[in-house]
């Protein structure tokens, strides 16, 4: 994955969609505070529509498909219009998938021999999944030492509170979470609390 892309935000808003038009709205008011990429998960239905529409309706913000756990979902992604593709793990079906889409690809990976493995394949950019779980911060700063030239987007479990001691880190891009689109803003279409969240988001770094 072009490093370019991780640098965009300081946060990867990680969005589970149930409608469409909601992701549209979020999508939008991200944008508005001032984050510039969308990860849409593809965990509903409705997710390659909702990449479709997003890329269509909102072409400044960089909308990327995310949970591509198959071969096949990464062409589907790409089909529908996705910029980048985020994976939770990575295996030698899912990579060679992911390549053959020519889209930027950010797979997840929780230990030294995963992120080696990726990096033997050119891969320099990856998820950090689950980044809490999987020992955090300490954990990121002891690899930096060994592995200096990767670049690393934690998430899961990743707040606006521990956000800045990962964000510190120089092997950290940027993070990824879900917390700037809450569930209940997107089914209750309040379009302006995602912005608020956003606009904090931004300013992290
Ligand atoms: C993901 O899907 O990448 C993570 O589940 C997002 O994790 P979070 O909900 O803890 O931010």
């Amino acid at each position: 994955m072009k490093h370019e892309l991780l640098d965009l935000s300081p946060v990867m808003p990680v969005v589970v969609v149930d409608d469409a038009d909601a992701a549209v709205g979020a999508a939008r008011a991200l944008l508005a505070g001032g984050i510039k990429v969308i990860e849409l998960t593809l965990r509903t239905d409705v997710a390659l529509a909702a990449i479709e529409r997003v890329a269509s309706a909102v072409p400044d913000i960089v909308v990327g498909a995310g949970t591509v756990t198959t071969a096949g979902q990464a062409r589907q992604a790409a089909d529908a219009g996705a910029s980048f593709l985020v994976t939770p793990g990575c295996t030698e079906r899912l990579l060679e998938a992911a390549s053959s889409t020519g889209l930027p690809f950010l797979p997840g990976v929780s230990t030294v021999s995963e992120a080696m493995r990726l990096a033997e394949h050119g891969v320099s950019a990856l998820k950090f999944f689950p980044a809490e779980p999987s020992g955090g911060v300490a954990y990121l700063k002891a690899i930096a030492g060994p592995l200096p030239s990767l670049r690393f987007c934690p998430t899961g479990g990743i707040t606006p509170d521990n956000a800045p001691g990962y964000l510190a880190l120089p092997t950290v891009a940027c993070v990824g979470g879900s917390w700037l689109t809450p569930r209940d803003a997107l089914s209750a279409k309040d379009f302006a609390r995602i912005e608020t969240l956003a606009r904090k988001a931004a300013a992290l770094r």
